[in-house]
């Protein structure tokens, strides 16, 4: 969460008031945190062992105050502030959408950056698309693609997982979602796409943090690649649009249900905003996954009893001719 300084005046339930009342929120005291560097603040360690900094935060309490990159942070820790925060007073704060770091978010018109009522008709279109029927038809989808996968691997072959993952996670995403399969479509602009979205995501790069309009050669790179994929999902709707028009049969997927949405005052979507909130699964939907599945392998490998043949050190495993063929593991003789 980020600290925003506001001329707000309203009154809270404990009575404080930003500007006159009983007490001036100016005058509170600021929650405990780590002094950090001067300027820098905590910058350093949030790039370099961002994880292990957040585990040091509790020492200072439950809610504890940073800064990092020139901007203040406050993150809350015990279980019933988050609540507050995201429950019970959610109306009392509000989405930070970073601003500060970048004039050109990613999908600006997508779920993530939206916020209010913008964010909630959008919402509730969405989750049409996340009925428990629906994400039980895209594990066929899913078991298909590790197969192949695991097929693709030869016996006794070491595999980098962390590589691996990413690629299966884009491939069972974009056909789920937008009924594309990576091999018959421009890959380079899909993956390039997702990977800059996702660096510029990632606090561990320095150069994300350059404003945009510097020509830095993140900043060209990030520009071209977000351009070619911005076209590449333009180009997807203008045809499923044309599909639905001409009365052909289309997929039951994500695209569909955005071209074709209207909430209860008839009002559809913008193009922008099917084409930011298509952006927006294909930047939160793969590396997420792919991390996931990658540390839940590095669990299983730190854990003999359910251990497939594993090397730790390269993250990456080896596969046993007796393997089981559905999950591409094998169990180490007993
Ligand atoms: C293990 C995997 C995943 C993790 C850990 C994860 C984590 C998160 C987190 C923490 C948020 C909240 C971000 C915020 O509000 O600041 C979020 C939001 C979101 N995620 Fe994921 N996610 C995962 C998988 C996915 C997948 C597979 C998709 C797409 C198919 C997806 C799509 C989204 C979307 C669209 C939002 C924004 C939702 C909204 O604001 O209404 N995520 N995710």
């Amino acid at each position: 969460m980020q600290d925003h300084d506001s001329d707000d005046s309203r009154e809270t339930e404990e009575g404080v008031t930003a500007s006159g009342g009983e007490t001036d929120v100016d005058d509170l005291p600021l929650p405990p945190g780590p002094d950090g560097y001067p300027l820098l603040g905590s910058s350093h360690q949030v790039v370099r062992r961002p994880l292990d900094f957040y585990d040091t935060l509790a020492e200072h309490g439950d809610v504890v105050r940073y800064s990092a990159f020139g901007q203040p942070f406050t993150t809350v820790l015990h279980p019933d502030y988050v609540e507050q925060v995201l429950l019970s007073e959610h109306g009392s704060f509000e989405k930070w959408l970073g601003e500060e770091f970048t004039d050109d978010h990613f999908a600006p018109e997508g779920l993530v950056f939206t916020s209010g009522e913008h964010w909630q008709r959008q919402r509730t279109i969405v989750q049409e698309m996340f009925t428990i029927d629906r994400i039980q038809t895209f594990a066929d989808v899913m078991g298909e693609y590790a197969d192949d996968l695991v097929d693709s691997w030869a016996d006794g072959e070491t595999v980098a997982l962390n590589r691996a993952f990413p690629e299966l996670t884009l491939r069972i995403l974009v056909h789920t979602l937008l009924d594309v399969d990576l091999d018959g479509v421009n890959q380079d602009v899909i993956r390039e796409g997702v990977d800059v979205v996702n660096e510029q995501a990632n606090p561990r790069n320095l150069s994300a943090l350059v404003p945009e309009w510097v020509p830095t050669p993140f900043n060209r790179r990030y520009r071209r690649a977000l351009s070619d994929l911005r076209g590449f999902v333009d180009d997807l709707v203008a045809r499923r649009r044309r599909a639905l028009e001409q009365g052909g049969e289309v997929p039951d997927d994500l695209l569909s249900v955005l071209v074709t949405a209207e909430d209860d005052e008839g009002r559809t979507l913008s193009e922008t905003e099917i084409r930011d909130q298509m952006l927006t699964f294909l930047g939160a939907g793969t590396e997420t996954t792919a991390l996931a599945l990658t540390y839940t392998f590095l669990e299983l490998a730190k854990h003999t009893a359910s251990r497939p043949v594993w090397n730790s050190s390269t993250s990456s495993i080896t596969r046993r001719p007796s393997s089981t063929r559905r999950c591409g593991c094998t169990r180490p003789p007993t």
